[in-house]
C-alpha cells in the first residue's frame, strides 16, 4: 500500500491492465453537487422525522407513501446534475476499450449522462419507474410532473421508482454481470464510497487482480489494496489525464 499524489503510480498500473472495472459509489457525485450519504454534509448526517435510513426502506414506503416520495423528490433526485471528470474520464476510457464496465450504487444516471455504456447500476436508477399495479413504464420527467404527490398510473396504481430500497433485492441479472466483470477484471479501481452498505460493498472483495481505491475518507479496503489515494476522484482523474497527455 502506497500512499501519496499517486498520479504516476496509478497510470503504471493501470497502463498494464488489460481490462479495468470501476466501482463506485456516492462519492463520485459530489463533485457535481450531489451530497453523498455518510460524509458530515451527507444526506444521513441531517435531522428527518424518521432516520433516512428508515425511510428508504421498502416498509416505510408501504406503510408512509406520502412521507416516502415527500423525501425522495426532496433529497434523492439531482435532474440538473451534470456529470464530471471522473464520469467523463470513465466513458472516454471505455469508448477506448480500456474499461469494460462501470459497477455504481448510484441512482443518479450521471455515468450513462457521461456516455459510459456497460453501467451496472446495482441500487437502481431515478430514470426508471414502474406503476406497481399494471407493470408500466414510466420516465423521470413523468413522477417530476407529480412532485408534492404520490405519483400514480394512468390505471390508478403507485408508480414506484426502480430504485433498490432498504429490505429489497438487488436486481439478479445486474449483479450477476457485475460479479463476473469484478472477478475477471485485471484492475478494480474502488472510488467514491464508504463500502457500508451489503451486499454491493462486499462484491470488490471479489477482485482477483490488482486494485486501486480513490476515496476522500479511508475505507475498509485500504488496508488491502495496491494503491490508496485519498483525494477528490473528479479532481484526480484530471490530474491523470493531463499527466498521460
Ligand atoms: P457514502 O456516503 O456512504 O460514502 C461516500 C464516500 O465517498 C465517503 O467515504 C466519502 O469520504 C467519499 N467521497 C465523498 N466525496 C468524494 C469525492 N469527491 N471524491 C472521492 N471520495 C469522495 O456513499 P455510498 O458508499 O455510495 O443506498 O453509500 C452506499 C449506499 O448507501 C447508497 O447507494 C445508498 C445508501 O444507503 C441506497 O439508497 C439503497
Amino acid at each position: 500500500m502506497r500512499m501519496d499524489d499517486g498520479v504516476a503510480e496509478f497510470v503504471s498500473i493501470y497502463g498494464k491492465a488489460g481490462r479495468v472495472v470501476f466501482f463506485g459509489g456516492a462519492g463520485v457525485s459530489t463533485e457535481s453537487g450531489i451530497p453523498d450519504f455518510r460524509s458530515e454534509d451527507g444526506v444521513y448526517r441531517q435531522k428527518y422525522a424518521y432516520p433516512p435510513e428508515r425511510i428508504l426502506s421498502h416498509s416505510f414506503f408501504c406503510e408512509n407513501t406520502e412521507e416516502f416520495f415527500r423525501f425522495y423528490f426532496d433529497k434523492m433526485i439531482y435532474p440538473d446534475a451534470k456529470p464530471n471528470a471522473a464520469h467523463f474520464f470513465l466513458a472516454e476510457e471505455e469508448k477506448k476499450g480500456k474499461i469494460v464496465s462501470v459497477v455504481t450504487q448510484n441512482i443518479d444516471g450521471l455515468h450513462r449522462k457521461a456516455g459510459s455504456v456497460n453501467v451496472r447500476e446495482l441500487h437502481g436508477s431515478v430514470y426508471r419507474n414502474t406503476c406497481m399495479k399494471c407493470g408500466a413504464k414510466y420516465d423521470l420527467s413523468y413522477m417530476l410532473g407529480r412532485r408534492g404527490k404520490i405519483p400514480r398510473c394512468s390505471c390508478g396504481g403507485i408508480v414506484k421508482p426502480d430504485v433498490v430500497l432498504y429490505e429489497e433485492n438487488l436486481d439478479g441479472e445486474t449483479v450477476e454481470n457485475a460479479i463476473e466483470e469484478i472477478s475477471s477484471c485485471d484492475l478494480l479501481i474502488v472510488g467514491g464510497t464508504s463500502l457500508n452498505v451489503y451486499p454491493a460493498a462486499g462484491f470488490v472483495r471479489l477482485a482477483k487482480g490488482k486494485t486501486v481505491l480513490v476515496n476522500k475518507s479511508e475505507t475498509p479496503l485500504d488496508e488491502i489494496a495496491d494503491l490508496v489515494i485519498h483525494q477528490p476522484i473528479g479532481e484526480f482523474f484530471k490530474k491523470v489525464k493531463a499527466y498521460e497527455e
